[in-house]
């Protein structure tokens, strides 16, 4: 190796500091270690207590050989993270606290270059964001998703189906007992949820971005052509110090470019925006909520997939994968951006094919013709709020109504199923406090219940408008990440039940009837106020003091921005 590698700061030369750094690295391994030969970290958000991770460590094997092969040293280092379907009250509240942890230690350490190793919902998206502060060579491997699992015949779809079989229970034609057989038979494998929500999603969108080895994203956990790609990843790895390829020499507006029209080829999730911005933010690209409207909304939908769809992710792998989708959008994809091989990402569609059709829909006969997400914009919603039209009831689109506010989540479950609640079909459901700031962690509650009354006159859609998020897994017409949420001042606080709603997709606005003098005279009503968190210490208090709203990815303030790899001080 030519160059002089950054870990040479630590281990190079006979002072005592370089003695300190080697020593109690030595562990048996010899001298050539620490000559010339690439430091790789292994960032690891593998934990017991994140399911969907726990089988990473086995993919860090496959990554160590591939490192140790191509001359470089590899270092596995855990990353803590939250687990989608434990940790309360959102795993959202901690996206932050995991980019962070990774980014410091990356810096800290006598580090060359790092391999990303995510799944769940929240570790791509933070591990993405780390590298891109930290701005060493990085390389993402996506930990797959989990196969199909099957109950009486049938396949089930993480998250769509459990939703699923417990309203068969409660319909009575599936018994509770038989309900909870199907619990191991949903997770059927190691591996990330397998429909489209947000894990699979962040993977095939990190692919787009280019930080993935081409063809990679989507291979499910179990499959050997995971480790044998790991393997290779690992090599990569140490080529990358070589070629000094960094996040900020190759992600760039056209990377993200691509990610959007990626993300409503294959229906992804709602929260992609949110991490999307974020990641561009730490890159300092001028990314906004209006590219994803702009360059995504007339991107036709390809993927057959839950919970739009049929399919899950094993079929999408079996049909051909993620390649053979983003040959079909081959055209709408920016021909200049890289990925961190060094060559374009549409260099690598020329081979790929669609084996069913019926998974992956050709470009000349899509499952929706516009998939993308719409932007609105009006006085509930001055810095934006998102609907996915495709996942909406044409028929509410455009649509005047009566507001029903609800002040918290726990509000809204107190009072919904009220056979007295004064509600009707036309009716707009509002949730808020349910923001970055207000909940805190901007948690998936956006897509609400109906209420079981109207439920039960057939009713099946309703205008729904919230500052939260909405799981990657759900559908409905319901408008989310409202900004700026109601806790952070936003107008949402001073909607009152009984105000006209007014929804115009076409037009791109979200507005309130009321005169804009009488709702700036308005006060936020005291239980909106006393409903919002307000945390005395922890990392709950540094988040809800320093958590920017939806429109620039959540992040928080001081790690929005880039402060490279650079350590200018010695630690003895
Ligand atoms: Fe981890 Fe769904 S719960 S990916
Ligand atoms: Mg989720």
């Amino acid at each position: 190796m030519d160059a002089k590698l950054r870990s040479a700061e630590w281990y190079e030369g006979t002072d005592r500091n370089a003695y300190i750094h080697r020593a109690w690295m030595r562990r048996g391994v010899p001298d050539s270690a620490f000559q010339g030969r690439p430091q790789i970290a292994i960032a690891n958000t593998a934990s017991e207590l994140v399911p969907c991770n726990a089988h990473l460590d086995e993919i860090a094997q496959s990554v160590k050989h591939g490192v140790y092969e191509a001359g470089g040293i590899p270092l596995n280092l855990p990353v803590t993270a939250p687990g989608e379907t434990l940790v309360k009250p959102t795993a959202m509240l901690w996206r932050n606290m995991t980019a962070m942890n990774a980014e410091e230690m990356l810096r800290a350490n006598p580090v060359d270059g790092v391999v990303l190793l995510g799944g769940c919902d929240k570790t791509i998206p933070a591990l993405l964001m780390a590298a891109a502060s930290v701005d060493l060579p990085a390389v993402v491997v996506p930990g797959g998703p989990m196969l199909t699992g099957h109950f009486r015949g049938e396949a089930l779809g993480c998250g769509t189906d459990v939703w699923r079989l417990s309203e068969e229970v409660r319909a009575g034609t599936l018994s509770e007992p038989d309900f909870l057989k199907s619990e191991s038979a949903t997770i059927r494998s190691k591996g990330h949820c397998n429909t489209m929500g947000t894990a699979s999603t962040m993977a095939l969108v990190a692919e787009a971005l280019g930080m993935t080895v081409p063809g990679l994203a989507g291979t499910p956990a179990p499959d050997a052509r995971l480790l044998e790609t790991a393997h290779g990843t690992g090599r990569l790895a140490v080529e990358l110090i070589a070629a000094d390829r960094r996040p900020s020499t190759f992600l760039t507006k056209a990377s993200f470019h691509n990610a959007i029209v990626a993300l409503a080829a294959i229906g992804g999730s709602t929260n992609a925006v949110v991490h999307l911005l974020a990641i561009a933010g730490r890159l300092g690209i001028d990314l906004t909520v209006d590219d994803f409207d702009r360059i995504g909304a007339d991107v036709p939908l390809l993927v057959n997939l839950r919970p739009a769809g049929k399919y899950l992710m094993d079929d999408l792998h079996r049909a051909g994968g993620f390649l053979a989708v983003l040959r079909e959008v081959r055209d709408l994809l920016d021909p200049d951006a890289l990925t961190v091989t060094g060559a374009p990402l549409v260099s690598y569609l020329d081979e790929a094919r669609i084996w069913d059709e019926d998974v992956i829909a050709p470009r000349g006969e899509p499952l929706q013709k516009a998939a993308g997400i719409a932007v609105l914009r009006g006085s509930l919603a001055p810095g934006g709020a998102l609907v996915k039209p495709s996942a909406a009831s044409p028929h509410l689109l455009q649509h005047r109504g009566r507001a029903l506010v609800f002040d918290s989540i726990e509000d809204f479950r107190d009072r919904i199923d009220d056979p007295d609640l004064d509600v009707d079909a036309d009716t707009v459901l509002v949730l808020r406090g349910c923001g970055p700031k207000g909940y805190p962690g901007m948690p998936e509650v956006s897509n609400l219940p109906l209420p079981k009354k109207l439920l039960e006159q057939g009713v099946r859609d309703m205008v729904r408008i919230c500052d939260g998020r909405m799981s990657g897994t759900a559908y409905g017409t319901v408008v989310l990440h409202v900004t700026p949420e109601a806790a952070a001042g936003g107008p949402l606080a001073l909607v009152r039940t009984g105000d006209t709603i007014v929804l115009d997709v076409a037009a791109r606005r979200l507005d309130i009837d009321v005169p804009a003098a009488e709702l700036a005279a308005r006060a936020p009503s005291a239980t909106t106020l006393d409903g919002y968190a307000k945390p005395a210490r922890g990392w709950e208090r540094l988040y809800i003091d320093h958590v920017t709203q939806a429109d620039t990815g959540a992040d928080l303030d001081f790690l929005q921005g880039s402060s490279g790899s650079e350590v200018h001080r010695e630690s003895h």
